[in-house]
């Protein structure tokens, strides 16, 4: 899906701003018709989560309604227009003028509707939209799975499967954006090299069949005419010669350009920035265009005060900023797809992502549900083919701790290797463990092995030699079972900013500091190790629960992204 841009043949236009609101507490708005025009009582910010904008709405898990009332320039009158959403959670129901135009399950991933005949170009239009915010066992993420709650879990406020707050609302973009009746739809961009060449394998899908040319440039040059014969999709390949590849030094970005006429009249354009690279394991080792790397970096969350997991700019740009001050070169989107924005700044930026699905804390009835399945297969579907032509996501994750113990778990996730692998084999995909790998029936059909650890944190409580004592049996072990590369996605321990211990104790900035550079050491001495993903870069909002001061603190940098000491601590290290 590719994202929206404003060229000599597209319009966009922001939607973001203030929208009315109104609280629908019975979820009853629908047959009431608020989509005819909500009671609101109040104007709220998009996009952003709801929950922190106003105290009543912290701990509201029903339904909110958002209108917005926009002009549509005539100009773009006889073009087609498309109202699209960066990302709702949880589901998301439009209407345009009264008029419904669709729904969509699911958050973090965009979704847009065809609004061509129900927008009143030249005139003022209303956009209403319902937001069904309400934890259930079969959303991604799981609400309450009661009768099977992880005991970690167990009688937390909000009644959700996971360690992180489940935040609601608008949470990304929302833009309208023009394009011509034929157009280009979407890309598919792989890039390999061979002998210092660098080839570029692309499909150009169009909306329709189509008869024409598409002339293709990368950085301007010429590479090809294509004449497009009365179909809507068009493959080749280019060959680059002495090609800039796109690596952390050097996170080079070629445009490419595709510009669809018809005799002589140009249609449509669209411009794709790529990176050539490529990414693979080979003898136990993860190999960036050919050289082995190491993936130094974090666990985060989409997270910060007031705009809760809303997207925002200055956000991404302060947690990049602070990545490279850190020296990470990664960082995995725990547990979620992260914001298209966050994606493309890290293309140009050179930092390495493991794109995670919001598969968190599945158990056993996840996995004897056809309905859970078929919502798994189209979440992957929706973020890899949403992904799929960023550079910096060199790996999937497609799942975070599951019960990978029960018998259910091995065909459930074999079934999501297989069915990942058959859209994108151009990646290394891997699941993280939480469990003993001894009892684990899913790990061994992945192609990399990923595994949270908190020994001596939550086991050997206070011990740390004994933590590190076990990290490094458990690492060795977990080897002589997989024999297939190890990241440690988890380790660390949480550090409440400003508290001191000497001799360090849990909960202080010492025990986290010394913690984590240990087990980071550890972890880094096996040769079978291809990362170390600190948890976590910033402390996170977390429902309620007796283990949780308000937010989880494992964060190296705090909530607000100051530096802990253990943020000072890993800079020097990484500095080596
Ligand atoms: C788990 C989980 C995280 C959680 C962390 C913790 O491994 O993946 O989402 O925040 O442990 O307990 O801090």
């Amino acid at each position: 899906m590719l994202y929206p841009q404003t060229n000599a043949m597209r319009t966009k236009i922001s939607l973001d701003g203030f929208w009315k609101f109104a609280p629908d507490y019975h979820n009853t708005g629908e047959e009431k018709q608020w989509y005819k025009g909500i009671p609101h009582d109040r104007e709220i910010g998009v996009p952003a989560s709801w929950n922190e904008q106003f105290q009543d709405l912290m701990y509201f898990f029903e339904t909110g309604w958002y209108e917005k009332e926009i002009e549509v320039p005539k100009i773009v009158e006889g073009e087609t227009i498309y109202l699209r959403f960066g990302s709702v959670h949880y589901l998301a129901k439009v209407w345009v003028n009264g008029e419904y135009v669709g729904e969509h399950e699911g958050a973090h991933l965009p979704f847009e509707f065809d609004v061509t005949n129900v927008i009143r170009c030249g005139q003022k239009n209303i956009i209403t939209v319902a937001v069904d915010a309400r934890l259930k066992a079969d959303r991604l993420p799981p609400g309450q799975v009661q009768h099977e709650m992880i005991v970690g879990f167990k009688g937390q406020y909000p009644e959700n499967n996971y360690d992180f707050f489940p935040y609601a609302g608008i949470h990304r973009p929302v833009m309208l954006y023009t394009v011509s009746s034929t157009h280009i739809k979407d890309m598919i961009i792989q890039t390999s090299t061979e002998d210092h060449k660098g080839i570029v394998d692309y499909t150009i899908f169009l909306n329709q069949a189509f008869n024409g040319e598409i002339k293709v440039t990368l950085d301007g040059e010429v590479y090809e005419n294509i004449v497009v014969n009365n179909t809507d999709t068009i493959c080749g390949q280019w060959i680059v010669s002495e090609p800039r590849l796109w690596s952390m030094e050097d996170p080079y970005l070629y445009t490419l350009a595709a510009c669809l006429t018809q005799e002589g009249t140009t249609i449509d354009y669209y411009e794709l920035k790529i990176g050539i690279r490529t990414i693979e394991i080979k003898d136990c080792k993860l190999l960036l265009n050919g050289k082995e790397i190491f993936l130094r970096g974090f666990g985060m969350h989409e997270d910060f005060p007031v705009i809760g997991k809303g997207m925002n700019h200055a956000v991404i740009t302060k947690d990049f900023n602070l990545l490279k001050w850190m020296g990470a070169n990664s960082i995995r989107t725990s547990h979620y797809p992260y914001s298209e924005e966050f994606l493309h700044y890290a293309d140009a930026h050179g930092i390495l992502v493991i794109g995670e699905t919001p598969f968190v804390g599945f158990v056993k009835s996840h996995y004897t549900n056809p309905t859970i399945k078929e919502k798994v297969k189209k979440v992957i579907q929706e973020m890899i083919t949403r992904d799929r032509n960023h550079p910096s996501i060199i790996a999937w994750s497609l799942a975070n701790e599951g019960d990978t113990f029960v018998p259910e778990a091995e065909p459930f996730y074999k079934g999501m290797y297989d069915y990942a692998k058959s859209i994108d084999d151009t990646r290394p995909f891997t699941i993280t463990n939480c469990i003993d790998v001894e009892e684990d029936v899913a790990l061994q059909y992945f192609d990399f092995i990923s595994i949270n650890r908190y020994y001596g944190w939550y086991d050997q409580v206070g011990r740390l030699d004994m933590g590190c004592e076990l990290l490094d049996k458990k690492l060795d072990r977990c080897y002589e079972i997989f024999k297939k590369p190890i990241i440690v996605t988890e380790f660390g321990a949480d550090a409440m900013a400003g508290l001191h211990m000497d001799p360090a104790e849990e909960f202080s900035e010492e025990y986290q500091a010394e913690m984590v550079e240990r087990q980071y050491n550890i972890i880094f001495s096996k040769p079978y190790t291809i990362g170390a993903h600190i948890w976590a870069f910033a402390d996170f909002k977390t429902s309620q629960t007796p283990s949780r001061v308000v937010l989880n603190r494992k964060g190296l940098f705090t909530r607000e992204r100051q530096p802990k000491l253990a943020a000072h601590k890993m800079k020097e290290n990484w500095s080596k």
